[in-house]
């Protein structure tokens, strides 16, 4: 069964020969249909998750977090010992960040990168070393700089002159010393599929390259701060190597420079790697993407005569995008008839609030019936969300079987990773819950939100004022 392609479809999206299929590396590599049709995730049904805990649901795979988590430590720690050096995996916490998972983190040999107080609170709390700890953010207050130097946090990246004079006045009061990177700005921003380079960028983060080398130098004068190297992070969801190899060969000449006035240990090149959200997208295999940064980074030592430093890079996305999945359960169905062709909305009881991505980026994700498999023809779906919005999009291109129906479940892959993090309350919708799911065993690792929740900052609704909560309406005033 397959039907033509409207003229509605993007490009890139072609007409499934089974709209039931789970496009590898787009799902965890635990998903399979069980002999019902029914998804299983980490050996959970999907049935069973949403019995006990309804929907929207989202299941994140504990085995596809540490199975990425430590290829990436294991791809790049390979790539650098043929170099002749080391490298350390920073896990970025945006993309994700609960106790639970800054626990595998450590457990599979990661260290954690936050970049906000809360997020560093999280990892303290999941009792992650300190030392372990990167710090980033473009606007520490004095307050998070305070607690992060008292409780040892391993490497504070100081993104402006600002934070270095606010360190000094804090390791000067502590009598601490705190290793520090400077971000820098390496005028490279790469995109998705899309590699632009320009000599100035317009953004806020890290700090020009022709401004470094004073910054440095005034940091090596401070006796509180210890400078271990620079980094860089230049943008996100990045297929292929270009960008990072333009980007070392830029932040070495730098590195070579400050050589000449004091140590330059480490070199931190970010995070960014690109995974697959439908089965268009098609990121390189890690250990081809380590090799090919970290051979870039060692010709470019040899080429400038310096020693090769020791290696970071703080992938967030690559490490847990891909081992979330979002359940919904379908509510209405409507088909839109349009000039060109007919598109028909799926309703979930969702949208989002659960995942902004498709609002604010036009990211693209894909779905799949889950709670069972079907023949109907593959029909050109959006699925949307149930906010007061016509932005709320959760999948804008997807084919579905003709049959999809009120009830179903439906399963959108890939939100593992800042589709909790950029979660909302818009519209009042409670946060779901996020489930681990792990060899047949599923866990809570966040609760959902209920409706105490939702009201409980309300000062409003706490000490009530009846007259204000209940005005008297007279009839017809409604
Ligand atoms: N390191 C630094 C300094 C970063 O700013 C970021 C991401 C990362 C590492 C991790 O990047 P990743 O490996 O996860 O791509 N909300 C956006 C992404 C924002 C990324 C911000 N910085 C999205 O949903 O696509």
């Amino acid at each position: 069964m397959h039907s033509a392609p409207t003229a509605l479809a993007p490009d890139w999206l072609a007409v499934p020969d089974d709209p039931d299929d789970l496009a590898a590396g787009v799902w965890p590599a635990s998903a399979h249909r069980d002999a019902d049709g029914a998804l299983v995730i980490g050996g959970v049904p999907v049935g069973d998750l949403v019995r006990s805990h309804g929907t929207p649901l989202l299941v994140l795979d504990e085995g596809e977090v540490r199975r990425r988590a430590a290829a990436l430590r294991d791809a790049f720690e390979t790539a650098a010992t043929a170099h002749g050096t080391s490298a350390r995996i920073y896990y970025a916490g945006k993309a994700f960040l609960s106790t639970a998972v800054a626990r595998w983190m450590v457990e599979e040999g990661l260290n954690v990168d936050v970049c906000t107080g809360g997020e560093l609170q999280v990892a303290l709390a999941a009792s992650v070393d300190p030392a372990h700890i990167g710090f980033h953010g473009n606007n520490k207050s004095a307050a998070e700089l305070e607690s992060a130097v008292e409780v040892g946090v391993g490497t504070i990246i100081i993104d402006s002159s600002i934070e270095i004079e606010r360190l000094a006045a804090i390791t000067a009061r502590t009598g601490t010393v705190q290793r520090v990177m400077l971000r820098v700005n390496s005028g490279v921003h790469a995109e998705t599929h899309d590699f632009l380079a320009t000599a100035h960028e317009d953004q806020k983060f890290g700090t020009p390259l022709a401004d470094a080398a004073a910054m440095v130098a005034r940091i090596r004068e401070l006796s509180g701060l210890e400078f271990v190297g620079l980094h860089c992070h230049i943008g996100s969801q990045i297929f292929g190597v270009a960008g990072f190899r333009e980007s070392a060969s830029r932040v070495l000449d730098l590195h070579a420079e400050l050589l000449e006035g004091g140590p330059v240990p480490q070199l931190n090149l970010g995070g960014g790697f690109g995974i697959a959200y439908t089965r268009a997208d098609d990121p390189a295999p890690v250990a081809e993407l380590a090799e090919g940064i970290v051979a870039a980074v060692a010709e470019g030592c040899a080429a400038r005569g310096i020693d090769l430093p020791l290696l970071s890079f703080e992938p967030g996305r690559a490490i847990i995008g891909n081992a979330g999945v979002t359940l919904y359960e379908i509510g209405t169905i409507k088909d839109v008839v349009l000039e060109n062709g007919s598109r028909r909305y799926l309703s979930v009881d969702g949208g989002m609030s659960d995942n902004a991505r498709p609002a604010l980026y036009g990211a693209q994700f894909s779905a799949r019936l889950a709670s069972r498999e079907s023949d109907g023809e593959p029909v050109l779906s959006r699925v949307v969300g149930k906010h007061c919005e016509s932005g709320d999009i959760v999948v804008d291109h997807e084919y579905l079987p003709a049959d999809a129906a009120p009830g179903d479940l439906l399963a959108v892959p890939a939100t593992g990773a800042y589709c909790a993090p950029l979660s909302s309350n818009y519209n009042h919708v409670p946060r779901p819950p996020i489930v681990a799911v792990r060899d047949g065993a599923a866990r809570v690792i966040v609760r959902g939100e209920t409706v105490a929740d939702l009201l409980s900052r309300d000062v409003g609704i706490t000490e009530p004022d009846s007259d204000a909560l209940h005005p008297q309406t007279s009839e017809g005033e409604r």
